[in-house]
């Protein structure tokens, strides 16, 4: 494991960026976005009619880097598109509905950013496995979409157990032969947001003022936000920082239990998801020093998928930077996550690895079908 304290100031440096898109939309409502001719790229959302989706959506709409915005959903997604259609942008919606694969791959045809919002929030009542059953299948039908529609596409998953939601993707593009692990990332940033407020509001400043990384996965001990290298220094007794710690790590369980049963973060994470999306993006068009921690494929841990600040360019991950220095507790907190985020990728390459095989017996059965079918009709003759 590498300390990497250049890599963390240019996080440190770059991370103003947070709240750009907020800048970005204040000029927008204010009239100086004259931005037309750098309106060019496809983003896609699935699962676009959801909590986060439709929230999203209205986001990605404003974002006047943003030509086509391409709205799919199992369900309810017509209306959705309708109502976005009305506001005066000049990003340009269309909407895709239906459980067939055929309607996803119309969806994403040519996109340049594929945003997966899809799949149901965590119940009080329900295992991980539980959740892994209803989720894992977004993951499956996304990547063979993209296969098929933009396997150039950068993609950007929400949805959870994002620790295993990203795996059991890499594995299913990569049985499709259309992986590229510079283009696919698990969205952590609400993590970062929640840690800027949390910090802001300890530290009586304004978040934009306030940076921090966040590293690791995005459940549990598997959040790390680095207290460390809060910038302005946090001073603070051991216990205070333990409570930080524990706060940002459950954060999600802060807004389940206010919601009561209405399920869970969504207004937040759509702020979070559309900031990311805009970091995408300008990477995309080739500006520098766009810095996001993210949970990607990676090798600066023992753990094949982790979160660390990346920079952002035209073909995805430009450069991972690596792990910020850390303190001896941080280090601590480390190696314990790490046994924890091994299962989950261990679980996604399972969950994958069962489908690929699954497609494979049923395609093998319909190649036989086939074959029996034709058999038949030339007895017949
Ligand atoms: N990464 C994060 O930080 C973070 C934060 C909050 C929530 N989440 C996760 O995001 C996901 C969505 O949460 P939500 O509150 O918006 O849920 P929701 O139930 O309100 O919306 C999900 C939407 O996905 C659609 N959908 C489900 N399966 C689909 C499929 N196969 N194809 C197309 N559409 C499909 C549903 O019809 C629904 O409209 C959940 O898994 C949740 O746990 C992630």
């Amino acid at each position: 494991m590498m300390a990497n304290s250049c890599g963390y100031t240019i996080w440190l440096r770059r991370s103003q960026n947070l709240l750009r898109l907020s800048q970005l939309q204040e000029n927008m409502i204010s009239g100086t976005h004259r931005t037309h001719s750098v309106r060019n790229y496809k983003v896609s959302v699935v699962g676009a009619a959801g909590g986060i989706g439709q929230p999203l959506s209205l986001l990605l709409k404003q974002n006047p880097l943003i030509k086509e915005l391409s709205l799919h959903d199992r369900t309810n997604v017509k209306g959705v598109n309708m109502d976005l259609s009305h506001i005066c942008t000049a990003t340009k919606v269309e909407s895709f509905q239906g459980e067939d694969p055929a309607s996803l791959v119309d969806a994403l045809h040519d996109s340049n950013i594929v945003v997966v919002p899809a799949g149901m929030p965590r119940k009080p009542d329900m295992t991980r496995d539980q959740l892994l059953g209803a989720n894992g299948e977004v993951a499956i039908s996304v990547s063979r979409a993209m296969c098929a529609a933009c396997p150039k596409a950068l993609v950007a998953y929400i949805t959870n157990p994002l620790n295993t939601v990203v795996p059991i993707a890499a594995e299913t593009m990569k049985s499709l032969g259309c992986y590229d692990p510079k283009r696919m990332f698990g969205v952590t940033t609400l993590d970062i947001v929640r840690a800027r407020t949390f910090l802001a509001q300890r530290l009586k400043l304004d978040p934009a003022e306030v940076n921090i990384p966040v590293i690791g996965g995005h459940a549990g001990i598997t959040i790390l936000p680095l207290l460390s290298l809060c910038s302005p220094k946090l001073c603070a007794t051991p216990d205070e920082w333990k409570a930080l710690t524990h706060r940002i790590q459950e954060a999600g369980t802060e807004v389940v239990k206010a919601k009561a049963g209405g399920g869970s973060a969504t207004l937040s994470m759509a702020y979070a998801a559309a900031h990311f999306v805009n970091s995408l993006l300008r990477g995309l068009k080739g500006e520098s020093g766009v810095v996001e921690c993210s949970y990607v494929a990676s090798d600066v841990t023992e753990a094949a998928f982790f979160s660390t600040p990346l920079e952002l360019g035209p073909e995805g991950i430009k450069k991972n930077l690596g792990l910020p220095k850390m303190s001896d507790d941080e280090k601590e907190q480390l190696k314990k996550m790490i046994p924890e985020l091994k299962t989950s990728i261990a679980a996604g390459i399972d969950f994958a690895q069962e489908a690929i095989c699954c497609a494979k017996i049923a395609e093998a059965e319909a190649k036989a079908k086939a074959l029996k079918k034709k058999n038949d009709k030339c007895k017949k003759k």
